[in-house]
């Protein structure tokens, strides 16, 4: 059986729903689309796609750096590395490095761009995956990372359980946001994030904050199945594993007759994320200069 990462990332982040997963492309799409145009690749260039994943980002750099360029598609898990594997086909602009962000095995200085999507977040010592960024990036290179900022929307409001009006079963659904909410993911955000990349060394730093409260329920959301299948990330639990964990029978009952099946109201749901983008400069008496 594949790992908690490969899992969420082929099944649980779409509730197994088709729709979800083919709703979800023209997303990811535009994530690829920010992250890309962030680390300025060009043809030659060395990309290193730290927390690949199945490849979103890295097989969008590869259509970038050209014949002479090179990708590296680094993650912590095996199982997801062989899927880009899979889909590399062989290609031998395309390199594999199972490790963890905050231990790379490279060389300093060794890469032109460092992208990371939704990866950072996932970290217990974020603060050393970014010196490690800073690390193997050669003068003048640059960081692309895009990462949620989990903090906006969590904890949610009393009443209030993934965008849902839960007020009637209140003290059950609170039993069940108690399997949500890892420190890691929400223990952190923007005004963090920044000083850590400063730390890190980089000293030419963009970070552009996006807030979004919508009422548009996510392809997910929209059959019950999906819904209760569905993990909001690799770390979480999904609703029905968190009522069976949480909650006795009649608990449940009485969640899924609020949520459940006709049940659901109108959904609001409070996303954010960053987008950061740093250079690796060379401060040279008082000037700062990008080789
Ligand atoms: C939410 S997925 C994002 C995958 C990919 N970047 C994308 O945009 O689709 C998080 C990824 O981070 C990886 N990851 C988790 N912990 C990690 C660590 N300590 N070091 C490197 N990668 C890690 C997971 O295996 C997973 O592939």
């Amino acid at each position: 059986m594949a790992d908690r990462w490969a899992t969420w990332l082929a099944e649980r982040r779409f509730g197994g729903d088709e729709d979800a997963r083919r709703e979800s492309q023209e997303m990811f799409d535009e994530f690829r689309r920010r992250v890309l145009d962030a680390a300025r690749i060009e043809e030659g260039d060395t990309v290193l796609d730290v927390g690949c994943g199945e490849g979103l980002i890295g097989f969008g750099a590869l259509g970038l750096v050209g014949e002479d360029g090179r990708v590296i598609f680094s993650d912590i898990s095996e199982d997801v590395l062989n899927v880009c594997r899979a889909i590399a086909d062989d290609d031998a602009r395309c390199e594999f490095v199972r490790a963890s962000a905050d231990e790379l095995p490279l060389e300093d200085a060794s890469v032109d761009a460092v992208t990371t999507r939704s990866v950072v977040i996932y970290l217990d010592d974020k603060e050393a995956a970014l010196r490690e960024f800073f690390r193997v990036l050669r003068r003048g290179g640059r960081l692309s990372m895009f990462e949620p900022i989990n903090r906006f929307g969590w904890p949610e409001p009393d009443g209030v359980f993934s965008g849902y009006d839960v007020r009637d079963v209140r003290d059950v659904a609170k039993k069940i946001r108690g399997c949500y909410g890892a420190e890691t993911l929400v223990g952190w955000d923007e005004r963090d994030l920044l000083p850590w990349v400063e730390a890190a060394g980089f000293t030419d730093i963009e970070l552009t904050l996006e807030l979004e409260v919508k009422p548009h329920p996510p392809a997910q959301t929209r059959n019950w199945d999906a819904f209760r299948n569905f993990a909001p990330n690799p770390l979480a639990p999904t609703l029905q594993e968190a009522m069976d964990e949480a909650l006795t029978t009649g608990e449940k009952a009485a969640y899924v007759r609020a949520v459940g099946v006709g049940g659901r109201g109108d959904v609001v749901v409070r996303m954010s994320c960053s987008l950061v983008s740093a250079t690796r400069t060379l401060l040279f008496g008082g000037l700062t200069v990008a080789e």
